[in-house]
């Protein structure tokens, strides 16, 4: 099996950086959009046959290191009791926007494998499929981000209506997050039990605060859903599976994200790797971080590029490559082709 992922992921020796891309399986591959042709993303989503589908195609096609399961962070929104559906080029939109008292009273925290079966199904086919080839990651929003699409109802510009909720009416913000972190350490859990080896928190938004808003709004959340989860893995397994922290706008962050209990911290693109390294100490693992427009640049520029992030990462306790943010629907595949050779050959020990 090739594991250079979830040893890199362990601080483990390695024979090259292992990569793996945010949002791999995508539309900017044209065999994902084949498939995508013919049925709307939830249906996707939630068809075990066709989300294991579009999930092995970039490890064919890129040749990456680990699969990322074919689903999405709002998933378990709908578990909890709020509408979501997806429209062609307006993104997502939940409903109703949870605001009052009203609509938090009406979630419940559900019970994984009755109303999100199908996530864990296409984790046991991804494993049977694979057969050891590369480890199966998975994922949930962290509960700040799944809270700004509750609470807006979509995406949002300068999250009014999260941010007012958090200064005006801090108790039913804590109702919510409640709500929210119990239902995704649930999650995450039959995740991990269906067999995922590594799971990625996406904390897309955790940026939009100041430190110590962060300290006090976002971070608690987190560090129950790790605490809880490594506690309950320190019992059930020999081996716990690592757990990667992503968040967006890292670079102001750095000091309190090292707090949150992680394995692994994602980095994005607006810091340099080194710097971000020497803010969260040096004995951690790295995951990131080239700017995902780079993709966009003539393949020797890319290459300068990926050079650039590997030495800049050589002061970490390990490195996870990967782009600072998803891989954006326009980018040209065969350059992503070219960066996953390119950080395998360039980072490859010799002799
Ligand atoms: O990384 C992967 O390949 C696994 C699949 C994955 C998707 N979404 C598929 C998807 C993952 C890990 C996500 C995470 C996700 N979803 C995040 C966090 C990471 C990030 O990108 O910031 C967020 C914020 C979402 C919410 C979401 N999903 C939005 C805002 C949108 C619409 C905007 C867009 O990119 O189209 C989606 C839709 C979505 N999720 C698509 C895919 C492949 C496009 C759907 C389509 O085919 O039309």
């Amino acid at each position: 099996m090739n594991d250079t992922f979830l040893k890199a992921c362990r601080g483990e020796e390695v024979p090259y950086t292992p990569i793996w891309i945010m949002r791999q399986a995508g539309r900017y591959l044209p065999e994902y959009r084949a498939v995508r042709g013919k049925s709307d993303f939830l249906t996707m989503c939630k068809t075990p046959e066709l989300a294991a589908e579009v999930t092995l195609q970039p490890i064919d096609i890129l040749n990456v290191d680990a699969a990322i399961m074919f689903s999405d962070i709002l998933i378990p929104c709908e578990a909890m009791g709020q509408g979501l559906e997806f429209h062609e080029g307006k993104g997502p939109l939940l409903s109703p926007a949870i605001r009052d008292e009203e609509t938090v009273n009406k979630l419940f925290v559900p019970d994984p494998e009755d109303t999100m079966k199908f996530v864990m199904d296409t984790i046991r086919l991804l494993r049977k499929e694979l057969a050891d080839k590369v480890p199966v990651i998975g994922f949930a929003g962290a509960p700040l981000t799944t809270a700004t699409y509750m609470i807006e109802g979509g995406t949002s510009k300068n999250f009014l209506n999260t941010k007012r909720m958090i200064f005006e009416n801090p108790s039913l913000y804590k109702t919510l997050m409640d709500k929210i972190t119990a239902t995704i350490t649930e999650y995450l859990r039959a995740q991990i039990s269906a067999g995922a080896q590594a799971v990625q928190i996406f904390d897309t938004w955790g940026g939009i605060f100041s430190p110590t808003d962060f300290r006090e709004h976002v971070l608690p959340y987190v560090k129950r859903i790790i605490d809880e989860l490594k506690r309950w893995m320190s019992t059930e397994m020999s081996e716990p599976v690592p757990i990667i922290y992503f968040v967006g706008e890292t670079a102001g962050l750095l000091e309190e994200i090292k707090t949150s209990g992680a394995d692994a911290f994602g980095v994005d693109w607006r810091i340099n790797l080194d710097d971000a390294i020497t803010r969260l100490g040096s004995d951690v693992i790295v995951q990131g971080n080239l700017d995902p427009l780079s993709m966009f640049l003539p393949q020797d520029k890319i290459e300068e590029r990926v050079k650039d992030v590997l030495s800049r990462a050589s002061s970490a306790r390990g490195h996870i490559f990967n782009l600072g943010h998803g891989v954006v629907p326009q980018t040209p595949p065969e350059n992503v082709v070219a960066l996953v050779e390119m950080v395998h050959r360039l980072s490859r020990k010799t002799g």
